[in-house]
C-alpha cells in the first residue's frame, strides 16, 4: 500500500532527538529551529518527560471518558497556576483543529448563534468548521464552504467596529491567533486585541484566541494574547501542550456553562496524554521556560534586526519571522543541505523560527552564524550567476 502522498517531503528520516538536536539515519546532527512544526516545547525526549509517559504507559495507558481520570483534573489546577487563568475550565481532545472545532461550537451553543469573524492569512486547521474559518480557499472542500463566516483585515479596529455595528446581535465568535503562524508571523496589535474583547463584550459575542501555534508559553506569557492585557473567552491549545505527544485542549470561561452531551471524545484526555501534558507544564516551571523563551527570543529578534539581507524581522518571543528578498530565496533549502538547521516557513519568502523554549543564546549564536555563512554563499553565488549573465 502507498501513503497517501499529500506532503512534499524533505529526503531526511529522523532517528534519534534530544534537546534542539535531531539525527537521521546517517548519525547527521540538525539543529531543530523549527520545533519539529511548532511542536517541541521542553526540547525533545526530556528526560522527565520520557520518565512520566513511560510510568503511565507500565500503569494505565487508556480508559474511557466514562470514569474518572484523576490526571485530567491534576493537568486542569497545574494548567490554572502555569496559564494564571485559575478560574477556567478545561476539556481535552486531540489536536488543534479539533480544539478550535470545539470552541467554535461551544461559542454557538453558548450564544445561539451562527457568524464568525475570522480574519485575512488567518489558519486554524483541517476540519471543517476549523477549515472555513482559515483563510485559504485552496484547502476549504465545496462541503466545508458556509455563508456563516465573515472573513476581515487582520489588525483592523475599524473593519471589526463597522462589522460589530452592521450585525454585531448575530456574531457568535470571533477567532484569532496572537500571532499568525502559517499566515507568515503576524503579530495582532494590542489595540486589535482590545477591540476584539470590548465588542464581544458590548455585542453578547465569544472570544476565541487560537493558542494552538503561539501559545503555551512561546512568546515569553503563557498566551500570546495575554501581552495585550485583555482575558479571551476561550483559548484553544495543542503543538506545544503535549511536547509531540498528541493533545488539545480548550480553556473555558466561566460564565460559559457546561451540559452533559455537548462536546465529547474518544481519545481526549486518555492517561498517557495527560501524563505528557503534566510533564511539560512541570518542566516549564522547573526550568523557568517562559522567562527563557522571553530572553533568547529577544536576543535573536535583537541580532537577526542587524542582519541587513534579511527583511521585516517580528514576532515575540521564540516565534520569529522575516522576509528573504528574491535572490536570497534558497536559504531555507541551503540551511537545512549545508548547515543542517530545520527552519519553518510561509509563503512567499517568509522563515519562520519556532524553537523549543529551552534554546541557549549559545546554540542562537551558532544559528545565526550558519545563517550569515548561508547568506554570503548565496550572495556571492547569485552576483557570479549575474555576472555570467551579464557578460555571457
Ligand atoms: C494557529 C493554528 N491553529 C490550528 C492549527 C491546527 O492544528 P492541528 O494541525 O493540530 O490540527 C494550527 C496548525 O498548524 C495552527 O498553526
Amino acid at each position: 500500500m502507498k501513503l497517501f502522498d499529500v506532503y512534499p517531503l524533505n529526503n531526511i528520516t529522523i532517528e534519534r532527538a534530544q534537546g534542539v538536536h535531531v539525527w537521521d539515519d546517517q548519525g547527521t546532527q540538525y539543529l531543530d529551529m523549527y520545533g519539529g512544526h511548532a511542536v517541541i516545547s521542553i526540547g525533545h525526549t526530556h528526560p522527565h518527560w520520557v520518565n512520566r509517559i513511560t510510568e503511565q504507559l507500565n500503569k494505565v495507558a487508556f480508559y474511557s471518558n466514562s470514569v474518572i481520570i484523576p490526571s485530567q483534573q491534576a493537568l486542569a489546577s497545574k494548567l490554572a497556576k502555569v496559564s494564571g487563568k485559575t478560574d477556567y475550565q478545561l476539556f481535552l481532545c486531540n489536536s488543534g483543529a479539533e480544539a478550535n472545532e470545539n470552541a467554535l461550537k461551544l461559542a454557538s451553543f453558548h450564544t445561539g448563534r451562527k457568524k464568525i469573524i475570522a480574519f485575512s492569512k488567518s489558519f486554524h486547521g483541517r476540519t471543517s468548521l476549523a477549515v472555513a474559518v482559515t483563510d485559504n480557499p485552496a484547502i476549504v472542500a465545496p462541503v466545508n464552504q458556509t455563508e456563516n463566516i465573515i472573513f476581515l483585515p487582520f489588525n483592523d479596529v475599524a473593519a471589526l467596529t463597522t462589522c460589530f455595528e452592521q450585525q454585531g446581535n448575530e456574531i457568535a465568535a470571533v477567532i484569532t491567533e496572537g500571532i499568525q503562524g502559517v499566515g507568515g508571523i503576524h503579530v495582532a496589535s494590542n489595540e486589535f486585541l482590545q477591540a476584539i474583547r470590548a465588542l464581544c463584550d458590548q455585542y453578547g459575542a465569544v472570544y476565541v484566541a487560537d493558542s494552538v501555534q503561539c501559545g503555551y508559553g512561546r512568546t515569553g506569557k503563557f498566551f500570546a494574547h495575554d501581552h495585550a492585557g485583555v482575558s479571551a473567552d476561550i483559548y484553544s491549545m495543542a503543538k506545544g501542550m503535549g511536547n509531540g505527544f498528541p493533545i488539545g485542549g480548550i480553556l473555558i470561561a466561566p460564565n460559559i456553562k457546561p451540559k452533559h452531551g455537548m462536546l465529547g471524545t474518544t481519545f481526549g484526555g486518555n492517561h498517557l496524554a495527560c501524563a505528557a501534558a503534566l510533564a511539560v507544564l512541570e518542566v516549564m516551571e522547573q526550568e523557568n521556560l517562559l522567562q527563557q523563551a522571553a530572553n533568547t527570543g529577544q536576543y535573536l529578534l535583537k541580532e537577526l534586526s542587524a542582519i541587513h539581507d534579511i527583511q521585516q524581522v517580528r514576532g515575540v518571543g521564540l516565534m520569529i519571522g522575516f522576509d528573504v528578498p528574491d535572490q536570497l530565496k534558497d536559504l531555507k533549502k541551503e540551511l537545512l543541505s549545508k548547515h543542517h538547521i530545520f527552519t519553518g516557513e510561509a509563503k512567499p519568502n517568509v522563515i519562520r523560527l519556532l524553537p523549543a523554549l529551552n534554546l541557549t543564546k549559545e546554540v542562537a549564536d551558532q544559528f545565526l552564524t550558519a545563517l550569515k555563512q548561508g547568506i554570503a554563499d548565496l550572495s556571492v553565488s547569485t552576483q557570479s550567476t549575474s555576472t555570467t549573465t551579464t557578460t555571457g
